[in-house]
C-alpha cells in the first residue's frame, strides 16, 4: 500500500486555507496537518525577526505532529523568512513566491503583472526578484507574441506596480471577505493597479483568493487573476514524486511514521488563537467542514 505523506502547513490565519484546499482537491493520498497562528494574526507588518521565530516555532510544531514536507501558506513569511527556515531545517519547504511569480510570468499576456500583498510583502520586493529569477531560469509566456519578444532580449515582462493591502486581513480574519466595506477598500487598492494598466494581478497573500469575487467585479474580465496556490500544488506533486523515488531507490530511510500512530485522519488544525472563530470562518469560508481545532501556545 501506498504511503501517505504528511504536509504541515502554516499561516497567520484562515489564508493558508485557501492553499490547503487545493492540495487536498489535487492530492487525494496526502494528509494535511494545518496551523494557523491566529494569536499572533496579521503578519503583514511584523518584522523579518519576528517572522523568522513564528516561523520557526510553527515549522517545529508541524514536525512534531509528523510533517514529512513544510507548505509556507504565507506569502509574506516565503517573503522574508523562507531562506533562513530552509538552512536551520532539514525538512523540504515549499514557499509561496517563487511559484506565484513563475505562474504570473506564464501567463501574462501584455507582460504587465500587478500583485497586490501585505506591506512587508510589497517591501521585500521579493515578487519582483521572483520574477526575473524566473525568466533567468527559463520560464516562458505561453503569449507566443510576448515570448518572442523576450526571446529577442526585449524588456517584455515586468512586475510593474505593487499594492500594499493592509486591511485586507484584518476584514476576512473577521468573516467580512463579502461585505460592502470590503468592497469599498478593495476599489481603493486596485485602482492604482488598474491605472498602471497590468494585465495580470497576483493575489500575493493567501487570504486574498476569498475575495476572489469582489476583486473580479471590480477589475473586469480583461484582468487575469493568478493564484500562487495552484503553483505551489504543481510543485508540491513534483517534490512528493522525488521524495518516493529517493526512498524506493534506497537513498534515504523512509521515516517511520511513529507519530502518527494507527488512527486514519486526513486533516487536523491547530491554531494559536480562539478554535471557535477559526472554525466558523474557515467553514463559512472554505465550505469544507472543519470539525475540529485545537488550540496550541507556541511561546509565552
Ligand atoms: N496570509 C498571509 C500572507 O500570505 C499573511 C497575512 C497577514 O497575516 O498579514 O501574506
Amino acid at each position: 500500500m501506498k504511503k501517505q505523506r504528511v504536509i504541515g502547513i502554516f499561516d497567520s490565519g484562515v489564508g493558508g486555507l485557501t492553499v490547503m484546499k487545493e492540495i487536498l482537491e489535487q492530492l487525494l493520498d496526502v494528509r494535511v496537518v494545518y496551523f494557523g497562528d491566529t494569536a499572533r494574526v496579521p503578519y503583514g507588518n511584523r518584522s523579518r525577526e519576528e517572522l523568522i521565530l513564528f516561523g520557526e516555532e510553527s515549522v517545529t510544531f508541524l514536525i512534531g505532529q509528523g510533517a514529512e514536507v513544510i507548505v509556507v501558506a504565507c506569502n509574506t513569511s516565503s517573503a522574508t523568512a523562507l531562506p533562513i527556515l530552509r538552512d536551520r531545517f532539514d525538512v523540504p519547504m515549499i514557499g509561496m513566491v517563487e511559484p506565484g511569480a513563475r505562474l504570473a510570468v506564464e501567463k501574462t499576456i501584455a507582460g504587465r503583472i500587478g500583485l497586490i500583498a501585505t506591506e512587508t510583502t510589497v517591501r521585500s520586493k521579493a515578487y519582483s526578484s521572483g520574477v526575473s529569477r524566473a525568466l533567468a531560469k527559463g520560464s516562458v509566456p505561453e503569449n507566443p507574441v510576448l515570448r518572442e519578444a523576450w526571446q529577442h532580449g526585449e524588456q517584455a515582462i515586468a512586475l510593474v506596480k505593487a499594492q500594499g493591502c493592509p486591511l485586507f486581513v484584518p476584514l476576512i480574519e473577521a468573516g467580512l471577505a463579502n461585505s460592502a466595506e470590503a468592497r469599498g477598500i478593495a476599489r481603493t487598492y486596485l485602482t492604482p493597479l488598474q491605472a498602471a494598466g497590468v494585465d495580470a494581478l497576483i493575489l500575493g497573500c493567501t487570504h486574498y483568493p476569498f475575495l476572489e469575487p469582489v476583486i473580479r467585479e471590480i477589475l473586469g474580465e480583461d484582468v487575469l487573476i493568478v493564484d500562487p496556490a495552484l503553483a505551489v500544488v504543481q510543485e508540491l506533486k513534483v517534490l512528493l514524486q522525488q521524495m518516493d523515488q529517493r526512498e524506493q531507490s534506497g537513498l534515504v530511510l523512509a521515516p517511520s511514521g511513529s507519530v502518527l500512530g494507527k488512527s486514519h485522519w486526513r486533516t487536523r488544525y491547530f491554531v494559536s488563537g480562539d478554535p471557535g472563530l477559526f472554525r466558523q470562518v474557515g467553514n463559512t469560508l472554505l465550505q469544507v467542514p472543519i470539525d475540529l481545532v485545537e488550540q496550541v501556545i507556541l511561546s509565552e
